[in-house]
């Protein structure tokens, strides 16, 4: 976990400006309740996503994917992969994500999440209003992941659980 850990701190630095330090996934990933998803492309890792759980909801705390495998579907499939993980555990999934990242929430909207509140930033300069996005589980029958769903660009993708 430690190797794949400085691939992901090298993806958190390419977006987030206040990015974890590598103590802070590994502390975070002590707590019982923690996991994360590392997707994996010939040994290298390309993406991330962590995950708490709460009393009756699983937060996605964080998700990132290196920015040149972005648009190939590794969110997606990090995404579909903790869904199928959960189904069942829980009543559904969170995330916070602010208001003007855009992306983030077009991508979340297109697997099924929806806006359901608004935080508000109290702070008087450069203030960050973020939303609360769910996805709530249906009584239907759960979505599979399906690899062969991440499309024909040449991408292999191993999640796996490093909790
Ligand atoms: C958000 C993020 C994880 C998406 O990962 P990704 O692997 O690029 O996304 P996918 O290729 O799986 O996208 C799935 C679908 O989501 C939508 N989508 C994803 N990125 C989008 C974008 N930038 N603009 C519009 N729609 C987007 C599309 O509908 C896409 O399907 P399509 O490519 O067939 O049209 C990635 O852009 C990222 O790492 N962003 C920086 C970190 C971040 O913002 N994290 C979220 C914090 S809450």
């Amino acid at each position: 976990m430690r190797d794949d850990l400085d691939a992901i701190c090298v993806i958190e630095k390419q977006f987030f400006e206040s990015p974890w330090s590598k103590e802070d996934f590994l502390s975070h990933l002590r707590k019982r309740d923690c996991g994360i998803l590392t997707a994996i492309q010939d040994g290298k890792t390309i993406g991330y996503l962590v995950y708490q759980r709460g009393r009756d909801f699983v937060e996605i705390k964080k998700i990132a994917v290196d920015y040149l495998y972005r648009r190939c579907s590794v969110g997606r499939v990090l995404v579909k992969s903790l869904t199928q993980r959960m189904e069942g555990t829980t009543a559904k999934l969170s995330l916070t994500v602010e208001e003007r990242n855009l992306d983030a929430q077009l991508f979340f909207q297109r697997l099924g999440y929806q806006a359901v509140a608004i935080l508000r930033d109290s702070r008087a300069e450069q203030p960050r209003d973020s939303y609360i996005m769910e996805y709530v589980f249906s009584s239907s029958e759960p979505e599979t992941v399906q690899m062969e769903d991440v499309r024909p660009c040449p991408i292999k993708l191993i999640v796996k659980n490093a909790s």
